[in-house]
């Protein structure tokens, strides 16, 4: 990990923060709509893979914010996160789910290849500004994953990434821009490993650059 991501990573490892960002998409009104939203992307994500999968991912699951919708489309779970303090919450919020937390990096994933049908990452590549780090972040959940990976990515060519340049250029805005990828640059590293980019799905056309997408693995 470099040093501005291993920054990243301590600053959400402590209890406090942990606790803080369990409740962050309840406690913050656009939050709350946001959240709604993309629970139906997901929803409509997971569908194009079928299911249920034998083995799913979620990592970088945090408090399992997002694990229940993966619970109909799977039969085994597995959540990793950086953040033991983050997978205490996530297992205490799923008491009768039989999920195995595990404390990971996502650089450097420790289950062997293939070992998921579904290897499913949300809301860690635009904290990655290392664009090397990124590409590697990306080949460790297509190794994982046998069949599918879903993965969130701030696109570059959004709207919301758009207007963030502008005030930047124009505004003089301060405001960190999130680290961003273009669906093309995503096709093509998927292409790279024999991986089909199947949708791209945003939350939001205006009001957020995140994408979800949904990768195949190609058939032999
Ligand atoms: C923005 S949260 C997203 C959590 C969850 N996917 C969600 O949407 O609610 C980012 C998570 O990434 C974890 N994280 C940060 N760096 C990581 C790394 N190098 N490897 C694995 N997880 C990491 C943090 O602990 C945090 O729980």
């Amino acid at each position: 990990m470099d040093a501005s991501m291993q920054r990243y990573a301590d600053n959400l490892k402590t209890e406090e923060a942990a606790q803080s960002y369990s409740t962050k998409y309840q406690r913050i009104w656009h939050k709350r709509l946001s959240d709604s939203r993309e629970r139906a992307v997901i929803r409509a994500a997971l569908a194009l893979t079928g299911g249920p999968h034998s083995r799913v991912l979620d990592m970088p699951c945090g408090a399992g914010r997002l694990t229940r919708e993966l619970l109909p489309f799977g039969k085994e779970f597995y959540c990793a996160d950086y953040s033991p303090e983050q997978l205490k919450i996530c297992k205490s919020r799923y008491p009768d789910e039989n999920l195995k937390v595990v404390q990971a990096s996502c650089f450097e994933l420790p289950f062997e290849a293939d070992f998921f049908d579904l290897a499913f990452s949300v809301r860690l590549s635009h904290h990655i500004g290392d664009p090397d780090q990124r590409v590697r972040y990306l080949e460790e959940l297509f190794r994982v994953s046998k069949r599918y990976v879903i993965a969130t990515f701030f696109d570059a060519r959004s709207f919301k990434n758009r207007l963030r340049e502008f005030r930047r250029t124009f505004l003089g805005s301060r405001k960190r821009g999130k680290f961003t990828m273009s669906m093309e640059q995503l096709a093509k590293i998927a292409a790279a490993s024999n991986w089909d980019m199947k949708a791209a799905i945003p939350i939001s056309r205006i009001a957020s650059g995140h994408k979800y997408v949904v990768f195949e693995k190609r058939e032999d």
